[in-house]
């Protein structure tokens, strides 16, 4: 227990990894541009599948442009901070416009100047059981993050908010009151899993593009869950060794909906609704029933 709270540190009451915080006005003082794009989401949600779509989109489908360096390269991990290059608010100073910016951070903590500008932000979530599964594969495959125990164990912090960026009740109930605000798209990982190609279509419009059914196709051959499994500029295997081990979990996991049913015994499952009804049940957020 003890070991588990050694990685982490706080800020604003939300856990963090404890290198990050470190440098923690970098971030909070980090000057945004008017044309950044920011890619928020909870951890695990699907952001990855997003950016790589995002980055295609920009690149009007240059595959070959796509595949010349790694995503959290193209796309900067904003709050990031490991070494010099896993430094998410230098990589991105050092970035022409226009830049697309990757985050885990709370609307309350992300940086005011991105709102001060009116940035475009798609907020992307995830229902909250595949979340965690996701998430506790995330914790035995990244080398620096605390061993998550059993499952069980991982659930009971999860529901607690005891893990990296605190609750995800709070992060996807924060985020939903900002769905208002037209620079904000709000998105829903399991409707990119049922109609690609609608949700596809609705981030070319929102970022102003035209969706032509040549650059529609390409987007979803090239970003499907194979293709970004087997691609090495996409499914992580190009960060060092000692940051992320493959053999255990990789990071391309499974990429479906409904991987919590082979997780969560009928128990857990049971203790997990009633939890999450009490922790949704103000919010007009509401997911279709988990598939
Ligand atoms: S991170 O570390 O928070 O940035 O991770 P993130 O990219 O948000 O989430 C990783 C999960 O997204 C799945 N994934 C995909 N699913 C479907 N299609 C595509 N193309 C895709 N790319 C990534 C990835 O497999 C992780 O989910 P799980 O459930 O663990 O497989």
């Amino acid at each position: 227990e003890a070991e588990y709270y050694e990685k982490f540190g706080e800020i604003s009451g939300i856990l963090m990894y404890k290198d990050f915080l470190e440098y923690w006005d970098d971030v909070e003082t980090f000057p945004a541009r008017p044309d950044d794009l920011v890619i928020a989401t909870y951890p695990k949600s699907g952001t990855t599948w997003v950016s790589e779509i995002v980055y295609m989109i920009y690149t009007e489908g240059d595959v070959e442009k796509c595949k010349k360096d790694a995503i959290f390269n193209r796309v900067p991990y904003l709050e990031c901070r490991k070494d010099e290059m896993l430094n998410g608010v230098r990589q991105l100073k050092e970035m022409n416009s226009p830049r697309i910016v990757k985050t885990h951070l709370p609307p309350e903590l992300l940086p005011v100047s991105f709102w001060e500008k009116n940035c475009k932000m798609i907020y992307l979530c995830r229902n909250a059981k595949d979340v965690a599964v996701s998430y506790y594969y995330f914790f035995l495959m990244v080398t620096a993050y605390p061993d998550p125990g059993s499952f069980t164990d991982f659930v009971e912090k999860f529901m607690e908010g005891q893990v990296p960026y605190g609750s995800w009740y709070d992060h996807v109930k924060s985020w939903w009151e900002k769905r208002k605000n037209p620079q904000l798209l709000f998105i829903f990982y399991e409707d990119m899993k049922e109609d690609i190609r609608k949700e596809v279509i609705k981030l070319i419009n929102f970022l102003d593009r035209k969706p032509s059914e040549k650059l529609v196709d390409k987007i979803i051959n090239h970003t499907s869950f194979q293709e970004m499994k087997n691609n090495p500029s996409t499914n992580y295997t190009l960060l060092p060794e000692e940051v992320m081990n493959h053999k255990v979990s990789p990071f391309m996991r499974k990429g479906i909906a409904g991987d919590w049913k082979n997780h969560f015994t009928v128990s857990l499952n049971e203790r997990f609704d009633v939890h999450y009804e009490q922790q949704m049940k103000e919010s007009t957020l509401k997911f279709r029933t988990v598939i």
